[in-house]
């Protein structure tokens, strides 16, 4: 009989614990505690057993009774709980989450700010592959064999005669070779050198321009190039043309823009010179029009070349270029 009881009492308990929901639990009281529950039915049958076993009997089954009543309140204030959790879980009056939207990246921001301003001064935009032969990348720029202007670029060699492009002037070529002048363009892409610290990547990248025409002299580059810093930066941002040296241009200049930060009075960002250098230019070279059947006598022109991720710096005021490729969204949402 005492048997008996344990099992239902043991019974309750397990089929409390898989219990889920208040309505199962309602159904479940019923079952052991309700006016025909199994308890019930058990105490109305003591009257039954014999006199002797009567009064423990009586006792155990009370007091089972009284555990399961604990049992069944306790389990009503878990699951009443849970369902609360559950409704507020979805409010519908809660405000939608924000969905976490992507912008573009800095550079390619600047990027298209420089094609832009190009487009509308009637330049086309051209492109060009990443590896390139040494004879596009040095060769037909006027870059001999063994000449020590090769050691101003860092490159990566592929093959002997396959490099990743250390600039993206072998577009020169590859543009004159596609068409007879006049020439208008400019060449965005990615450029690589064996190089890195805080204001070199191995990777980076560059926007070429080229012009060649009958009668266009240095006085056209310096036009079009001050018109395209005024237009990027301001008008109050003037440029420097200081003379410089590349194999495929002649004469060459290196062009420097007055401080974006100090204007000139001298700072950390521009060492305290006041200017900064932002691209490299000059008239194209007689030796490459050789190199393309152009008639040197007949046509001139310029070429210039900018690192997109420099103007970038300058423009945002960021100080490491590192920070343009470690992707950190904290960092690139500020654009
Ligand atoms: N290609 C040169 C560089 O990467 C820049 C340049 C381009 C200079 C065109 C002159 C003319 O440094």
């Amino acid at each position: 009989m005492e048997d008996n009881l344990d099992h239902i009492h043991q019974q309750a308990l397990k089929d409390l614990a898989a219990l889920e929901n208040t309505d199962d639990l309602q159904d479940l009281s019923v079952r052991y505690l309700g006016r025909k529950g199994i308890l019930t039915q058990f105490l109305r049958n003591i009257s039954k057993l014999p006199v002797a076993q009567r009064p423990a009997a009586g006792k155990k089954a009370n007091e089972i009774k009284r555990l399961l009543e604990k049992a069944f309140k306790v389990a009503a204030e878990k699951l009443e709980s849970q369902d609360q959790a559950a409704e507020a879980a979805i409010d519908v009056s809660l405000p939608g989450r924000a969905v976490a939207c992507g912008a573009l990246h800095p550079i390619t921001q600047i990027n298209q700010q420089i094609c832009d301003i190009f487009s509308n001064l009637g330049f086309d935009i051209a492109e060009g592959p990443e590896v390139e032969s040494d004879y596009y990348n040095f060769e037909a720029l006027n870059f001999p064999k063994d000449h020590p202007a090769r050691d101003m670029q860092d490159t990566f060699f592929i093959t002997d005669d396959i490099v990743l492009r250390t600039h993206t002037s072998p577009n020169q070529i590859r543009s004159m070779e596609k068409q007879s002048p006049p020439v208008r363009i400019i060449v965005p892409g990615k450029v690589y050198r064996c190089d890195s610290d805080l204001t070199h990547t191995p990777m980076f990248h560059q926007v070429e321009g080229l012009l060649v025409d009958e009668n266009i002299s240095f006085g056209d580059l310096k036009g079009i190039l001050t018109t395209f810093v005024h237009q990027l930066f301001d008008e109050q941002t003037s440029l420097r043309f200081r003379p410089s040296f590349f194999p495929f241009t002649e004469p060459s200049a290196e062009v420097d823009i007055l401080c974006v930060i100090c204007r000139g009075k001298g700072c950390r960002v521009c060492s305290h010179t006041g200017w900064l250098e932002i691209l490299g230019s000059g008239m194209v070279h007689p030796a490459l029009y050789e190199n393309v059947g152009y008639d040197a006598d007949r046509y001139t022109g310029f070429a210039f070349g900018m690192g997109v991720d420099r103007i970038a710096m300058l423009k945002y005021g960021i100080d490491d270029i590192r920070k343009f490729f470690e992707n950190d969204i904290r960092f690139l949402e500020q654009f």
